[in-house]
This record gives structure tokens, sequence and C-alpha cells, in this order.
């Protein structure tokens, strides 16, 4: 089986990408990066995902069986080119290849939770426009997969939100956390390994994968920065929302991917206290 993974070079991919290299069940990997190739791997291709011949040929010259697209995140200015036309852009040269697309939970307003895959996606800002427009331009792929998950967190790489407010705080800059924004964090790890367990399943259609403890995004971010311990706590503040400009609770409906994945994608706190800092 071959994989193509785009974005290796993301967060994400920087943990799917080493886990997908070092299994078995591959025999041929490949994963693109744009500005910066932090893996420094023979499998690694730079490719701006913009372009579609250049896609094109990446695509046609590997021939994978599995294609894991998982650039398109909220960072950086040109967002709706690269998770637009991107994923059109992939999805054109995918051919017959199984289609693995990340989601968001952010396709949601976050007004009306639990959201089920059945809902239909109330983005409230142009990420979440962006990435729903990219999942009606996957879905009538035979063989997709649709992943929509919440704020991804590893303990051996730091993610770009407690990055972020490390950074603020060290600066001395002003934080607010929020307590009525709700989330379910998820491991890199588990969702990496549901990522590649969904490579070799036959699924298909949109599937919720996140962590299984609910927690507002301020009980997430103090969590983090206990377990980093990397940051003074000074200019730190508790507010709230107003739901504007990124949705209030976007509590996702698990059970499908519980009835389909043997994967389990456990709490932060489980987590945490598997993996205490040292
Ligand atoms: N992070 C989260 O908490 C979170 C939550 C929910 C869903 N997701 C989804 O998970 C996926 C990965 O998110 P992430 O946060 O891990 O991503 P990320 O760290 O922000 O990485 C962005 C990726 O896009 C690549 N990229 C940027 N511009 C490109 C271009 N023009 N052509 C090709 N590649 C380009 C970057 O390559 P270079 O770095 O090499 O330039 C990098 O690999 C996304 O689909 C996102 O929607 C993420």
């Amino acid at each position: 089986m071959r994989l193509l993974i785009t974005g290796g070079s993301s967060y994400l991919g920087q943990h799917l990408t080493p886990m997908a290299l070092a299994a078995a069940d591959f025999s041929e990997i490949r994963y693109t990066y744009f500005q910066n190739d932090p893996l420094n791997h023979p499998a690694g291709a730079r490719l701006d995902v913009r372009q579609p011949t250049a896609v094109a040929h990446c695509i046609q010259a590997f021939q994978p069986d599995v294609i894991i697209h998982t650039i398109g995140s909220n960072r950086g200015d040109d967002l709706e080119s690269i998770i637009v036309n991107g994923t059109e852009n992939v999805m054109q040269a995918a051919g017959r290849a199984r289609l693995i697309h990340l989601s968001t939970d952010c396709v949601f307003d976050g007004k009306t939770p639990p959201y089920p895959e059945t809902a239909a996606p109330t983005p409230i800002n142009a990420y979440g426009r962006a990435k729903a427009q990219a999942e009606t331009i996957v879905h009538p792929h035979p063989n997709h997969v649709i992943i929509r998950t919440s704020l991804i967190y590893s303990l051996t790489q730091m993610d770009h939100g407690t990055r972020w407010m490390t950074q603020a705080l060290r600066a001395g800059k002003p934080v607010t956390l929020f307590d009525n924004q709700i989330r379910q964090p998820v491991w890199a790890e588990s969702l990496s390994r549901s990522i590649l367990e969904l490579a070799r399943h036959d699924f298909s259609g949109i599937l919720h994968i996140a962590g299984a403890q609910l927690m507002t995004r301020s009980q997430f971010a103090l969590k983090m920065l206990d377990w980093w311990q990397a940051a003074p706590r000074d200019t730190l503040q508790i507010g709230q929302a107003d739901g504007t400009q990124w949705p209030l609770d976007l509590t996702l409906d698990l059970s499908r991917a519980a009835a389909v994945l043997a994967t389990n994608n456990p709490g932060v706190d489980t987590v945490i206290r598997q993996h205490p800092p040292e």
C-alpha cells in the first residue's frame, strides 16, 4: 500500500508521518512540505498545493493507494486558496486513491451541540467556511473519509495554541483564556493512530474523531501550561468569548467513531496521567 501524506510538516503531520514511516503497513510513503521540512527525511517532497499541475504531477508520479490530506489549517494569510483550491487540486488528481481529508469542528457555529456527522455545517468564520467548502469538494469521491476533529496537542511538541500563549506570557502581554468555549482536545498520537487505522479501513463518509473529555478552552490551556511549565502567569486572565469570531460549544457526537474504530482517543486528563512531566 503506497501512502501519500500532504502536509507532513504540519503539527499533525509531524506526529502522523513518523508513525506511518515506522509502521510495517505501507510499502512506500511520501510526504509533502512547503516552506519547511522539520522531518528532514528522504520521503519528503516540496509541494505548493495551490498549483494544480504540481499537485497532479506529485500524485501521478507516486501513484498512491491512500492520500491523507492534512494541508489546510487556520494559520497563514492565504487560507482560502490553500484550503479550497488546494483540496480541489488534490481531489482532481486523486483518481482511485482512497482520500482521507482532515477537517475541523469549526465547520459548526457552536450554538446547537452536540453535533453528529449528519448535522449541516454552519460556519461562522473564514476558516470554517473554507473547510466546509473543502468538505463538499471531497464528498463526491467514492472512497473518501472526512475527519472532523478538535484542538490537536501532544506532550512531545508544544501545540500551536500553547506555543502562542507561552510566547505572549513570557513577553508580558495580556492573554485571556475563555471559559465558555467548549472543545474536545485530541492527542496527536491517538489521532494519528486513528487516521492510519482508517487508511486500511473500508469506512467511507464523515467521522468525528476527538478526545473523550469535554473541556473549556481555559481548562485546556491551563492544563497545557501546567504540563509544559514554560510561562509565567502574571498577565493571564479568564474571560468570556462572545461567540462571534470562534464558535462557543463545539461538542461533537463521537459515537460513530467509537463504533468504526478500534483506536481509542482518550481525554486530556487520561493522557497526562499516563505521561507525567519528567
Ligand atoms: N491544529 C489543530 O488544533 C487542528 C484542529 C482541528 C483540525 N485541524 C486540521 O488538521 C490539519 C492539520 O492542521 P495543523 O494545525 O497540524 O497544520 P499546521 O501546523 O498549521 O501546518 C500547515 C501545513 O500546511 C502546509 N502549507 C501551507 N501552505 C502551503 C502551500 N501553499 N502548499 C502546500 N502546503 C502548504 C505547511 O507546510 P510548511 O510548514 O512546510 O510551509 C504545513 O505542513 C488541517 O487540515 C486542520 O484543518 C487542526
